[in-house]
């Protein structure tokens, strides 16, 4: 996935797209460019880190008020100079960005090729910039020209195009998010809503399929060749939302964020998404990494509270493991955008089943798609690791639970859970001194019991995703099958211990990997449990729903605190964007 951006108006182009792509940056960050015109066409693209590139290139010394930039998150060809967007045609007249996958670039290239068309990249996209001038010799206005080039792809794009002589960006899109941002005398356009806020919160989704022209003073949008209109929604996220506001990095604030950020994930509006859940027999969920997690957490309430069965399937297995009966699909993104669950939940809708998403993303293309949407409030998660997110997700999922229920008591009790993680995160000098004594460790086992386990696993997700560290979560009872023998004093076993009804038998398990040696690290609100093991940390009482909310925050803070602590980055980790737009 990776972060494209547009600009046409009045200001210097180079410096608003550059700070568009810092807020992009979270979408890919390997490689950058930014191309604008002023008569001619300039360029300045590199591998490596935007500011990095900037600090050598200056890309602040590209003129004109007409530009394109773009961050990248490698998929065809590797990362490079040469392989870093924009790309242009034969002549360096035509240049543009590419968010997606063009899964016919290889013929396109041999026939393109065959009339005389040198590449310079490896990668998928210059094809398109050479399909565009190669439709220029038959067709003289642009916009044609770029929408031909754009009927021969095939497989998923958002493109923004600009072209010498051209006093308008032309945009595609079909799969990956482009946004178009409206303002007084300037338009804008880009992968995502941060890279706007700044300037405009009147935004526009464009549609699969759909075609723009944008020029400083509007803009038309076509579906084919017939014009259409598509809503314009007032965004209500402040700037500095997009901003650190004062902390070292954004997945520090966004775990401070979370107290307040579950409040009003819990005051979701759940109506339109549990008349349709009510009553089924049977419930399908579909997501990803984290987004998974919180729907085994939805599975674990619902199964025991409703007493109604709930399959959860990644989405990338759900085309192998679906029934093609399934009445109802919860569809968990936050982003909206996750190809693999994007993709399994319009095949749950090509079977005839009812979809409900629970997204982030206002006007993100699972919001659009789905029968029935609710949005969990978390604003915008600009580290690649998800951690509000995932918290807001439990809690609107364990309000649609406890709703369909009717368990008033159970969801009076969960409007504290805030106050719990509140005082999670006044323990952060503890936590940050655990990170210290177990950062020279290379191996982790997290394990727990019942509501516990969903939190085992986001926390070795976690830990993975920005150390670097091996880390796997084990449900306590299963180590003892098998994962025992990789036990000794070398190992750290992160154990979640909350005093339900889970307990004894998860201290026997506590019990079984001291034998072994193992270094154990202990998070209970129990004074037994803590005393087991020379590392512990205290959590506060938790009991059902409040569990996966209160024993997630610290997990978080202990993969951030070691990450810093390694000198990873945790906003940007290696290999990782925050949204995957390709299967
Ligand atoms: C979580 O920290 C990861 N960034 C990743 O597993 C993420 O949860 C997954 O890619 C799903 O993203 P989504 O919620 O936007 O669909």
């Amino acid at each position: 996935m990776c972060g494209i951006i547009g600009y046409i108006g009045y200001r210097k182009a180079s410096e608003v797209i550059l700070e568009g792509l810092r807020k992009l940056e979270y979408r890919g960050y390997d490689s950058a460019g930014i191309a604008t015109l002023s008569g001619k066409i300039q360029l300045i693209k590199d591998a490596g880190r935007l500011d990095e590139i900037h600090r050598r290139r200056n890309f602040l010394q590209l003129e004109g008020t007409i530009g394109i930039g773009h961050t990248r998150w490698a998929t065809h060809g590797g990362v490079s100079q040469k392989n870093a967007h924009p790309h242009s045609d034969s002549h360096g007249k035509i240049f543009l960005v590419h968010n997606g996958v063009i899964e016919n670039f290889e013929e396109l290239r041999a026939s393109l090729s065959k009339k005389g068309h040198r590449f310079s990249s490896e990668t998928d996209t210059e094809a398109i910039a050479h399909l565009v001038e190669e439709e220029l010799k038959k067709e003289k206005d642009f916009g044609k020209a770029f929408s031909n080039a754009i009927s021969m792809l095939k497989g998923t794009w958002s493109v923004v195009c600009i072209s010498e002589g051209e006093e308008a960006i032309h945009a595609s899109r079909n799969g990956p998010p482009l946004v178009i941002g409206i303002g007084e005398g300037e338009m804008f356009c880009a992968s995502d809503v941060p890279a706007l806020l700044a300037y405009t919160k009147k935004v526009v989704f464009l549609e699969d399929g759909d075609r723009a022209v944008i020029k400083k003073g509007g803009f038309e949008i076509f579906s084919g060749s017939k014009r259409v209109r598509r809503k314009i929604h007032s965004i209500n996220w402040s700037a500095q939302m997009a901003e650190k506001g004062g902390y070292p990095h954004f997945m520090l604030k966004e775990i401070s964020e979370q107290p307040a950020k579950i409040r009003e994930a819990l005051s979701a509006d759940v109506d339109e998404a549990a008349a349709i859940l009510g009553g089924q027999e049977h419930f399908t969920v579909v997501a990803c990494g984290s987004s998974y997690y919180a729907g085994l957490v939805f599975k674990s309430i619902a199964q025991s509270i409703l007493g109604v069965p709930c399959e959860v399937i990644l989405g990338s297995e759900f085309q192998y493991a679906r029934t093609g009966k399934e009445k109802v699909v919860i569809a968990i993104s936050q982003s909206g955008e996750t190809a693999d669950t994007l993709s399994a939940a319009r095949l749950a809708k090509s079977s005839g089943a009812k979809v409900v998403a629970i997204t982030n993303v206002l006007g993100s293309s699972l919001y659009r798609e789905a029968d029935a949407s609710v949005m969990i409030g978390a604003g915008p998660e600009l580290s690649v690791v998800a951690t509000k997110s995932f918290t807001c997700q439990v809690a609107v999922l364990a309000k649609i639970a406890l709703a369909l229920g009717k368990r008033e008591k159970e969801l009076e009790r969960l409007q504290g859970v805030s106050e719990k993680i509140e005082k999670v995160l006044e323990s952060q000098s503890k936590i940050k001194k655990l990170a210290d004594r177990l950062s020279r460790f290379k191996d982790f086992f997290y394990i727990g019991r019942g509501m516990a386990f969903p939190s085992a696993l986001e926390g070795a997700l976690k830990l993975k995703e920005i150390t670097y560290l091996h880390a796997e979560a084990y449900a306590a009872g299963e180590l003892k099958h098998g994962p025992l023998s990789l036990l000794d004093k070398n190992v750290v076993v992160v154990a979640l211990a909350p005093a339900d009804s889970s307990f004894p038998k998860t201290m026997s398990n506590v019990q079984e990997c001291l034998a072994r040696n193992a270094n154990l690290v202990v998070l209970s609100d129990s004074k037994q449990a803590l005393g087991k093991a020379k590392l512990s940390l205290a959590v506060p009482k938790a009991e059902g729903a409040e569990i996966p909310l209160v024993y997630s925050v610290p997990l978080q803070l202990l993969a951030y605190y070691l990450a810093v602590k390694l000198k990873r980055d945790p906003d940007k980790p290696r290999n990782l964007a925050k949204s995957v737009t390709v299967e």
